[in-house]
């Protein structure tokens, strides 16, 4: 797999990502997406809202505001518990997350330490100043949001916050989206959108950003539900299983189906087993390496202030096993929060009990739109030691440009011709036209980008209507009918062999 660094230097080459603000030194924490990046991430949130929103009847979406009442967050308990320990270096002043700086440096685990302990620990281990190797100060606890005043007037009066997740504006609308939609109990609501958290130290390119993306599902159930209708659906499934229990006990994580899962109580509730089996399956649906997933349960030390029970989707990055989506056990915790402190009444009427409930949230499938585009890329990227170039092998669902348009030379009416195909075909799809360079130089410029078919226009062409197309991933070419492109070029798309 190649190095993160390796990643970020392609992604800033080829215009996928650039460091924010890079004329003026960048940003820590904040990257911008350039054309082909844009490309990508669009199609894989599009993705993502394809099979959890538009081919289900149980969800709907919703696209809230990034600033709103404060109210929300109090609520919440992000005003008073979003936090992480931040220390500082009494020379230099550089900064560090005290949970990180023990991981990276002892290997500890710091899952419910105080700042106090943790700034025992450090003096004790004598962990210095990575930068400088001076002496630290004492850890202190800092709150992650960021915070903005909203009108003309500055002070507490005005404050706000920048939304550090998308799921509190699911809560705020649950009531309005329950009474103008058709849905019922159970049900979920999906929304895709920034999020922004004012990491201490953002690292590892897009994996810690301080503005991100999120896609998020608040899954709403009947508080005496009896579990999830459709787990037979992923019973099947197979994936690398890390339990609390496990962890404690220094085992290893075990492949086993969902079904065994289950049967053995390891995963408690079929709804969290659904979820995590869905997001694992979406991944592996777009492309993605199966073996390098797996499903860690949070101890009990780690969960958050919101959760009885959490589920992470980790994935295997060069940097260590990382969450990539966290499914989280909510309860009536969020809606009786804001009933309290909007003091509205949150209950909605359930059609099967005949009674007002406060539904409960048994699960928030959460994933980091950025963490799923650096898996996508890193499951994507080889270096072909053939062709002496790197090829992305995308999944042509999200591949930024889907196929290029070649003249074979740049006369006798040959680059009109694939200019008219080229225009032809943009009317549905990203296609880019090249006529710059060997045909070889063009192609392996496609490769390199993900681009899964190209189509050369020949003299051929001019006598009989066909063009060749060649295959990305396998470099075999053969003769289509001009005609037959809209169809091909459909099914290729979708992920069908055309070869
Ligand atoms: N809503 C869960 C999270 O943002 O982590």
């Amino acid at each position: 797999m190649p190095a993160i660094e390796e990643i970020a230097t392609f992604c800033k080459r080829k215009g996928f990502v650039y460091p924010s603000s890079e004329i003026y030194g960048g940003l820590s924490g904040f990257w911008d997406f350039g054309p082909l990046g844009a490309e990508l991430k669009g199609n894989l949130k599009r993705e993502f809202w394809k099979t959890f929103v538009h081919q289900r009847d149980d969800i709907v979406g919703i696209d809230g505001s990034i600033v709103s009442h404060p109210g929300i967050w109090k609520a919440s308990g992000h005003v008073d518990s979003f936090v992480d320990v931040l220390v500082d270096c009494k020379k230099c002043g550089s900064r560090y997350r005290a949970d990180h700086l023990l991981e990276d440096t002892l290997k500890m685990h710091t899952e419910g330490m105080t700042p106090e302990k943790m700034g025992e620990t450090l003096r004790a281990r004598n962990i210095r100043c990575q930068k400088c190797k001076s002496e630290l100060g004492e850890p202190r606890r800092f709150n992650l949001m960021f915070t903005t005043n909203v009108g003309p007037i500055q002070d507490s009066s005005s404050l706000s916050y920048l939304r550090p997740e998308t799921a509190q504006l699911i809560f705020a609308n649950f009531k309005n989206v329950f009474e103008t939609t058709r849905v019922k109990l159970p049900f979920g609501i999906a929304q895709m959108g920034k999020a922004f958290r004012n990491e201490i130290s953002p690292r590892d390119f897009l994996f810690r950003m301080r503005e991100f993306e999120q896609m998020e599902i608040e899954y709403f159930i009947h508080p005496q539900d009896k579990g999830c209708p459709w787990v037979d659906s992923v019973a099947g499934t197979e994936l690398l299983v890390y339990s609390e229990g496990m962890q404690k006990s220094g085992e290893k994580e075990k492949k086993m189906s969902i079904r065994h899962a289950l049967d053995g109580v390891i995963i408690r509730n079929s709804w969290h087993a659904y979820w995590l089996a869905s997001m694992f399956n979406w991944f592996v649906s777009l492309g993605a390496n199966p073996e390098k997933f797996r499903i860690r349960q949070h101890l009990r030390e780690e969960l958050s202030h919101y959760s009885s029970d959490t589920w992470d989707l980790e994935y295997n990055f060069p940097f260590g096993w990382k969450e990539l989506a966290g499914v989280a056990d909510r309860g009536d915790f969020d809606l009786r929060q804001h009933e309290k402190f909007s003091k509205q009444d949150l209950s909605v009427f359930d059609e099967t009990s005949k009674s007002k409930v406060v539904p409960h949230v048994v699960c928030e499938p959460s994933l980091g739109v950025e963490r799923a585009f650096l898996v996508f890329l890193f499951d994507s990227y080889v270096f072909d030691e053939k062709r002496e170039n790197i090829v992305l092998r995308l999944h042509p669902k999200l591949s930024p440009v889907k196929a290029g348009v070649f003249p074979l030379v740049n006369k006798d009416g040959l680059p009109e011709k694939a200019r008219e195909i080229y225009s032809e075909l943009k009317q549905d799809y990203n296609i880019f036209y090249d006529q710059g360079g060997s045909i070889g130089r063009r192609y392996a410029r496609q490769d390199e980008i993900g681009t899964p078919i190209c189509i050369t226009v020949d003299y051929d062409t001019l006598s009989d209507g066909s063009v060749t197309v060649r295959d990305r991933d396998t470099t075999e070419q053969k003769r289509v009918k001009i005609s037959e492109l809209p169809s091909l070029l459909s099914r290729a798309l979708k992920g069908e062999r055309i070869f």
